[in-house]
């Protein structure tokens, strides 16, 4: 028990809860009060988002460009319901805060406006010109996009600072970490309004520096893609998924971007790619005309039997550690990268954004942590 106490595991451990103390304390819950929630797009995210805020009290209208986008948001909505919650009586009552709205009643009387359409720069300008004159002067407009910087976003609005980014990770449910997205001159009390509602939702908020992929997606992404090189390169997709495993990723890369979508995967990368000069491994291409999307389709890097992957158990391990060294590697790079960017304020919050935002490796108390409990002469002697 002695020896335990004091190892490094409770040290880090202990350091994941003083982090996320940290990032409570970067909001004022009291300071803001919110009762209308307003979401427009109605799909995986917007649709959960929404069900989310209902299931924290507010109001909450949905909206999509037809009723029957909202089907599949509602049916979702309704098993977090019975999911989370007891009695017919509270199960009822969230079923009432939730209304499908595709008229779009609910921009001119909601608190927050979350936009949340697919990841398409004029689609999504198209929506903020339309509603900016029917919002209320002081409500939030937020967007949820995952790699666009609102600096493009925002240009058609006549109040452009207004823009605020909420970052919300799939799925919203389990994933406790809420970017709060600025830019430059976004005045600080939308940070904090922005922040206060992500605590109203139990969230914990993190402000970060809107540039593509902001800080999660940024250091994600470069993992991922350097997962599907070893695959490229002939590694399989059970000895890159143990490796990550090992290191004690709650999934592995190969599993996480079938779970996310093949699709998604590459358009985010594309994104990135632009603007931070790496390749998108042409494998991820090939996958995605020939629609393997990964588990949403049934293929990806795994075949899927009843929404599991199916593993081969015999599958060639290859060499382990050089399999881990060059994921995880590559992840503290562009962490670095990012602290460098000052994409958020210090080496903590860095820390804590990828360790709630991805859910690494908790025990290794961030990979900033991990990177300087490694040193940087055995890293090199290891690369
Ligand atoms: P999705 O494709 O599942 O849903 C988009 C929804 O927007 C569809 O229901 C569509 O009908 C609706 N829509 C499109 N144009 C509309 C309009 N003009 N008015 C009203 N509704 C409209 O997309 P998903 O995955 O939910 O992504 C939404 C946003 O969230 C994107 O910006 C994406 O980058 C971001 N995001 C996605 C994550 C993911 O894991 N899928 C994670 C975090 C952010």
């Amino acid at each position: 028990v002695a020896r335990l106490a004091q190892g490094d595991t409770v040290k880090n451990l202990i350091r994941v809860f003083f982090l996320q103390n940290q990032l409570n304390g970067l909001g004022n819950k009291e300071a803001f009060q919110f009762k209308h929630v307003h979401v427009i797009g109605g799909g995986i995210m917007g649709g959960d988002i929404a069900a989310w805020c209902a299931l924290k009290g507010f109001k909450v209208t949905l909206q999509d460009r037809d009723p029957k986008y909202l089907s599949n948001a509602l049916k979702r909505a309704n098993q977090l319901f019975e999911r989370k919650l007891k009695t017919t009586h509270e199960l009822n009552q969230v079923i009432d805060r939730l209304i499908p709205d595709c008229s779009g009643f609910g921009v001119s009387h909601a608190d927050v406006i979350i936009e949340a359409i697919f990841e398409n720069i004029e689609a999504k300008q198209a929506i903020y010109k339309d509603i900016e004159p029917r919002m209320k002067a002081d409500a939030i407009l937020a967007t949820n996009t995952s790699s666009i910087p609102l600096e493009t976003l925002c240009t058609v609005l006549e109040k452009p600072q207004r823009l605020v980014g909420l970052h919300f990770f799939n799925p919203v449910a389990m994933m406790p970490l809420v970017e709060i997205v600025k830019m430059v001159d976004t005045p600080e009390h939308i940070i904090s309004q922005a922040a206060s509602f992500a605590l109203h939702l139990g969230k914990l908020p993190l402000p970060v520096k809107s540039s593509p992929g902001f800080l999660v997606n940024r250091i994600l992404v470069p993992y991922l893609i350097e997962a599907v090189t070893l695959y490229d390169e002939g590694c399989s997709a059970e000895a890159i998924d143990h490796a990550a495993l090992n290191f004690g990723m709650p999934m592995g890369p190969v599993e996480l971007a079938d779970t996310v979508g093949l699709d998604i995967c590459q358009s985010v990368a594309i994104n990135l790619s632009n603007s931070y000069g790496f390749n998108v491994p042409d494998i991820l291409n090939q996958k995605v005309q020939q629609g393997l999307l990964g588990k949403k389709s049934g293929s990806g890097f795994y075949g899927y039997k009843k929404g599991k992957a199916v593993r081969d158990n015999d599958a060639d391990m290859g060499n382990q550690s050089e399999i881990q060294n060059r994921l995880v590697y590559r992840l503290l790079n562009e962490a670095a990268a990012c602290l460098r960017e000052g994409i958020v304020d210090d080496k903590d919050l860095l820390d804590a954004g990828v360790i709630f935002g991805t859910g690494f490796a908790p025990f290794r108390g961030g990979p900033l942590n991990y990177a300087n409990s490694q040193g940087s002469e055995s890293m090199i002697q290891n690369m």
